[in-house]
Formats: structure tokens, sequence, C-alpha cells
């Protein structure tokens, strides 16, 4: 049998890996102590010195690594792991250099966990992981954008017969033929229902949720082996959250307003129920990505007055900072994930994104409509500041998943 995806039980794959590692780390011990230093090792003294953000207080877990605890360093050579050009997938509200992005800066960083090193990114290893498996991402845009890094990474080492690629309706679905592995990304804002649930049209300003209906998405979801969620964004309208008790399409009178956390509390617990029910312990594996973070207001950096992401080319050198990312929702996931009986894993990638304000699509995308002329002469005006370029950030958060998947940090 093939091997186990799971966080108790290690496979014989992972086993025999581990032994080559042990080995390769013996004889880099006797040869080099840079070699070492790639393998899970502290990073060396210099790296620490180029790392933005890398002076955050020390705190319990002396032998133990936080991956999502440190900081960013340049790295010319070694990022971006492939050109914008060069992967058919990205889509054009993410392609910034074909877009005009005069700057290319934001692509070269590569994160550095304070206590230890990433191990590097080998697309035949993860192809050769996922074989005979089905790995699919639930969530909105911004998973959309994760869901696409990670095959920009894989796709490479595939032929060009070999791999195929299609969407319908909301689910998208990319396929390694050799490895009879698919990777797949399934739209669903709420992760519950909602009405905005359709893949192409769903701008509608008064989001309404079946906080506890899952079933309708989750159909599509059965049987996966790896599963990655999201959710955050489209919960924060400013707003108190519309639930609806009865269904769609009915009359509609049933619906009650809660605040916001609450009504995210619901999903997400109804999300757990799902992943205990339907989720085998011993063979797959569900991770949950923390909220992404936005960058509309330049004062929270100490940046000029009324600016936001727009013309934004370095990352934030605070350690401490956090943006406007709503603490009480992250508050929910510390509450609702850790309950599941069925391990979830939380990618917290919210931090280490807050200092990426260089990171976003800004200006450089396709836009949806037409440009005004007041729009035009003031471009902060229409930048998104929610969505990433790729490559870029999201890569990272791969390599971030790819850990958590394949080793034992
Ligand atoms: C850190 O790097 C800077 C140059 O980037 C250098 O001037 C400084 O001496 C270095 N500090 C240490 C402690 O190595
Ligand atoms: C990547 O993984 C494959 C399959 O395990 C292995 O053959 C190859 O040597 C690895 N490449 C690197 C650069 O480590
Ligand atoms: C391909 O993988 C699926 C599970 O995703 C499995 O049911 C099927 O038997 C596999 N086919 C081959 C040829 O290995
Ligand atoms: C998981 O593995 C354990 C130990 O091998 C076994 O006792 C248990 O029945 C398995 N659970 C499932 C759901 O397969
Ligand atoms: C962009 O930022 C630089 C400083 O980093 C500033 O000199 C320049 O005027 C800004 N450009 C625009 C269009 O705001
Ligand atoms: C994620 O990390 C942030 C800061 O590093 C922390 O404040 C937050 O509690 C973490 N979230 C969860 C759900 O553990």
């Amino acid at each position: 049998m093939k091997p186990l995806l799971s966080s108790h039980r290690k496979s014989p794959l992972s086993v025999s890996y581990f032994v080559v590692l042990a080995f390769i780390v013996f004889v880099a011990l006797l040869y080099s102590e840079d070699i070492a230093c790639i393998l899970f090792k502290s990073p060396r003294p210099q790296e620490i010195n180029d790392s933005l953000a890398s002076s955050v207080p020390t705190e319990k877990e002396e032998e133990g690594c936080d991956l999502f605890e440190g900081g960013w360093a340049y790295d010319e050579a070694g990022r971006p792991q492939y050109e914008e050009g060069e992967c058919p997938y990205i889509q054009p509200q993410l392609t910034c250099q074909a877009h005009g992005r005069p700057d290319s800066r934001y692509q070269h960083w590569r994160w550095q966990p304070r206590k230890c090193s990433l191990p590097s990114f080998n697309a035949t290893l993860m192809l050769e992981m996922l074989r005979g498996k089905r790995m699919m991402f639930v969530g909105d845009s911004l998973n959309r954008g994760q869901f696409v890094s990670l095959i920009c990474l894989l796709h490479r080492v595939i032929p060009e017969s070999a791999k195929s690629y299609e969407t319908v309706d909301s689910l998208t679905v990319f396929s390694a033929k050799e490895y009879n592995a698919t990777i797949e990304f399934y739209w669903a804002p709420f992760l519950v229902e909602s009405n905005s649930d359709n893949a192409v049209i769903h701008r509608v300003d008064d989001r309404i949720v079946r906080a506890r209906s899952i079933n309708k998405h989750a159909q599509h979801w059965k049987g996966s082996d790896i599963l990655v969620f999201n959710t955050y964004l489209w919960w924060m309208t400013g707003v108190k959250m519309k639930i609806l008790k009865g269904s769609f399409g009915g009359d509609m009178k049933n619906i009650v307003e809660m605040e916001t956390e609450d009504a995210y509390r619901l999903a997400l617990r109804r999300m757990v129920k799902w992943v205990e029910k339907n989720m085998d312990h011993n063979n797959t594996r569900v991770f949950f990505v923390s909220m992404s973070p936005s960058h509309e207001r330049s004062e929270l950096w100490g940046g000029e007055p009324g600016g936001n992401c727009y013309n934004q080319t370095t990352p934030i050198e605070d350690s401490t900072y956090w943006g406007s990312t709503s603490k009480s929702m992250m508050q929910v996931l510390k509450e609702v994930l850790p309950r599941s009986r069925i391990p979830i894993t939380l990618l917290n990638i919210t931090q280490l994104s807050e200092y990426r304000k260089d990171a976003h699509t800004s200006i450089y995308k396709k836009q949806w409509s037409p440009l005004t002329p007041e729009q035009l002469a003031n471009p902060k005006s229409y930048a998104d500041c929610n969505h990433w370029c790729l490559p870029g950030l999201q890569d990272t958060w791969n390599e971030l998943l790819y850990t958590k998947l394949f080793f034992h940090l």
C-alpha cells in the first residue's frame, strides 16, 4: 500500500525517506556545517542578519520549531521557483509582470523560520507522495491563488501530454496522469452554502449564508485524500451576517442577523463536523489556511497617510506588525479547529503575510471593467490589496504546506 498521509503514523515511504535523510545529515556533518544547515538545523548567522523581522521575542518550544515564526530573507538566486510566463495556469488577475508591474523584488523573498530551515521544495517528490491521490483546495479566490501556485510549482516536471487542466462550474481539476493524481480547487467562499456560490457571478452585495448547510458543496470533496480549506474575507462585510434558516429559492423570510464571529463559528463547526464524519483518521490529511491579510491603510505601518499597497516595494520590517486582520476571527479558529476529532493542521500564514505589503497585485492585473479617467489619475483608488502576485508570497504558503504534509516539523 502507498503512503499514509497521516500525522500519526509514518508511512513506509516516509520512513525510508527519513533513513535517507538521516544518512545525508550524517555525511553532511562529516563534510560541511553548511549542508547540515539546509537539513532542519538552525539558520546560519548571516541568514538571520539578512532576514527582516527576525527579532521575534523568544518564548516556549526551545527544541520545537514554529514554522510560522521568522523573517523574510532576500534570495535573488533562489526565488522565485518559477517564472510568471512559464506557468500557463495563472489567471490574469494575478500576472503582475504581464500587467506592467515595474519592480520584481517581491518575487525574491524566502521565508526563514527562526529556529529551523524549510526543506527545499521538490516537485518530483511531492508528485510521488501524491500518487493515486486526490488533493483538493476548498474556499475563496485566495485559496484559488494558493492552488494555482502549487500547480505552478509542480507542473514543470510533468510532460505536456501527461497533464491536463479543466474547469467545470465550481470545480477546477489539474491532473497528473502518470501519477494518477489530481489537485483540485472548489469554489465555496464561505465553505457552507451561500448566495455567493456561483463560481463566476458571485459579486452580490447582500451576502446570505446557510451556516449549517454544507453538503451541497461537500458532495464534491468527498473522497479527497488531502483537503485544504480557507474562508475569511467574505465574512468581513462590516455589517452583521445574514443567516438563512430555510433554503435558497424558498420564500427567504427566515433570515436572522448574527455577529460575524458567531456566524463564522457556526460555519467552521459545520465544516469540522463534516470532516469528522467523512475523513479517515489514518489515511487522509486536513489543513486550514488562516486569514490572508489585506494592506489597505498605509497609516497602519507608518507609511504616508492615505496610501495603501499601491507603490509598496519592500516588506514591513517591524516583527510585531499586525494590520487590520480580525483578532476575534482568529480567536474563533483557535477555539474551533483544535476540537476536531480528526486533526486539522493550521497553516498560520497570517503573521508572515502581514509583513508583505509589497506582494499584492495592486493595479497590475486584469481589470473587470474599464477604468475611468478619475481612477487612472489616482491609481491607488483601484489597487487590489487583497490578492497576491504569482510567483510570490503564496509559493511560500505552499512550501509550508509541503513541509507540514511530508516532514515532521
Ligand atoms: C549585518 O549585515 C549588515 C549589512 O547588510 C552589516 O553591516 C552588519 O555588520 C551585519 N551584522 C552582523 C551582526 O553580522
Ligand atoms: C527530488 O525527489 C526525487 C524523488 O524522491 C529524487 O529522486 C530527487 O533526487 C530529488 N531532487 C532533489 C534536488 O533533491
Ligand atoms: C487512481 O487513483 C484512484 C484513487 O484516486 C484509484 O481509485 C484508482 O484505482 C487509481 N488507478 C490506477 C490505475 O492506479
Ligand atoms: C487506524 O489505524 C489504527 C492503528 O493501525 C487502527 O487500529 C484503526 O482501526 C485505524 N482506523 C481506521 C478508521 O481505519
Ligand atoms: C512611490 O514611492 C516612492 C518612494 O518609495 C515615491 O518617491 C514615489 O513618488 C511614489 N510614486 C507614486 C506614484 O506614488
Ligand atoms: C496564528 O499566529 C498568530 C501570530 O503569530 C497568533 O496570534 C494566532 O493566535 C495564531 N492563530 C492560531 C489559530 O493559533
